[in-house]
């Protein structure tokens, strides 16, 4: 059993204690006196329940030297997010049973947190033949090709058909590869694929949507009645095009925007178009970073940061309340892939974040990834985590904020 001394649950500002057992939180009371055998006095911070990002790269296998498992799991814990899915875009892609039991024995051998794999939609995320669905939907939580788009839309039709019939979810990389890297790319995508799902009738998620006209094609289909949803990351929430200058850890696809979409995304959020922030969480080592913007990889970090830097922009800024965040970073990504999420009520999961309302700089010294780039090395943030549980295990505890200690009695 675990107790929490002193916690404000969600925007109470009540001092409380939970105790949990199990993995689940079994009492929430004024002062809590059962054994338990471990306390951690959390001082008058604030619980959410842990964060859930859908959009995660892990690396392993194949591109070990970026991220593992073990690594990712780890700065996943540090950042408060209890919950994550895991791109197949690794060596090899997870296209088959074979390659999802491997990297589901590694998971769990050395996840930290929760870890759902998604499966690939195509055989390689080449485009050219459909990954045997059917057996892999009951595995999987989701199904993308993310890293690229899948052009030929004949098979993307397939794919759907067969996803439809097994109550899947595609996640969809939108971008036309003939037009990549102009914003016509992701609209035309975007799109076509929208027409697909019109005459087909899958569950359909757009990734890292990032422009004002596809915000207005997904609200046009979603007031239409379809089944669309879409997520927006921090990064094209917070920065822009003019903030680039050519720093190769400012450099992910889609890329950073004009202000005008920037403002557009934000507005996405709040109007419920977009209702789940998810962070293209892509690692690429500092050697890889530092070629030439040209030739340097897309992708930048984000599982450390995403709890901070939501909790910064909208909760300490008033834009939005610290309900609206918990839903865009956990409720709503739980729900829409059906995954678990911590409801902080007796008998609810202890899958927690606890978060400091303090300010503090965020430094490349305390990256827990094994790549450290982050467009936000040195922003001032609120809300940083300190201290995870996933079903009630301390999964990362910030000792200088939490005092933890044994019950001798
Ligand atoms: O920035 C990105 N990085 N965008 C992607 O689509 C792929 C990802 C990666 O895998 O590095
Ligand atoms: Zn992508
Ligand atoms: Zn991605």
């Amino acid at each position: 059993m675990i107790l929490l001394r002193n916690a404000k649950i969600m925007t109470s500002s009540k001092l409380t204690d939970i105790l949990i057992d199990e993995g689940k939180i079994i009492a929430i009371d004024d002062f809590i006196t059962a054994k338990a055998t471990k306390i951690l006095d959390i001082n008058g911070a604030t619980v959410i329940p842990g964060a859930v990002d859908v959009h995660v790269h892990l690396r392993e296998p194949g591109f070990e030297h970026k991220e593992t498992i073990k690594s990712g799991t780890l700065a996943a814990a540090k950042g408060g997010v209890t919950t994550l899915m895991a791109m197949p875009n690794t060596k090899p892609v997870i296209d088959s049973m074979l390659h999802l039991e491997k990297i589901k024995s590694i998971i769990k051998k050395d996840a930290q947190v929760r870890v759902f794999p998604y499966a690939s939609v195509t055989i390689g995320e080449k485009g050219q033949e459909v990954t045997d669905i059917k057996g892999l939907a009951p595995f999987v939580k989701g199904f993308s090709d993310d890293g690229v788009g899948v052009g030929n839309l004949d098979l993307l039709r397939r794919a759907m058909i067969s996803v439809k019939q097994f109550n899947g979810i595609i996640a969809s990389h939108a971008e036309v590869f003939e037009y990549v890297s102009t914003p016509e790319s992701e609209v035309l995508a975007i799109r076509q694929e929208l027409e697909l799902v019109r005459e087909i009738g899958c569950r359909y998620h757009f990734c890292h949507v990032s422009l004002k006209e596809s915000f207005e094609l997904i609200a046009r289909a979603q007031s239409e009645g379809l089944d669309v949803t879409c997520e927006v990351t921090p990064h094209h929430i917070l920065l822009c095009a003019d903030d680039v200058c050519l720093d190769t850890n400012k450099k992910m696809n889609p890329p950073l925007r004009s202000i005008d979409d920037v403002l557009a995304t934000r507005r996405a959020l709040l109007d419920g178009v977009a209702t789940i922030i998810a962070t293209d969480h892509a690692p690429h080592t500092p050697l890889e970073k530092s070629r030439d913007f040209a030739s340097a990889p897309n992708g930048v970090i984000g599982l450390e940061t995403l709890v901070p830097l939501i909790y910064t922009e909208f909760v300490y800024k008033k834009q939005a309340t610290l309900s609206d965040m918990v839903q865009w970073i956990s409720i709503n990504p739980a729900k829409r892939f059906d995954l678990p999420c911590g409801e902080l009520t007796v008998g609810g999961l202890a899958d927690l974040s606890v978060i400091d309302t303090e300010s503090s700089i965020y430094s490349e010294a305390e990256i827990v990834s094994l790549s450290k780039n982050s467009p936000f090395i040195g922003h001032k943030m609120y809300g940083k985590n300190i201290l995870t549980l996933v079903a009630g295990e301390v999964k990362y505890v910030d000792n200088k904020k939490v005092k933890a200690y044994e019950e001798n009695r």
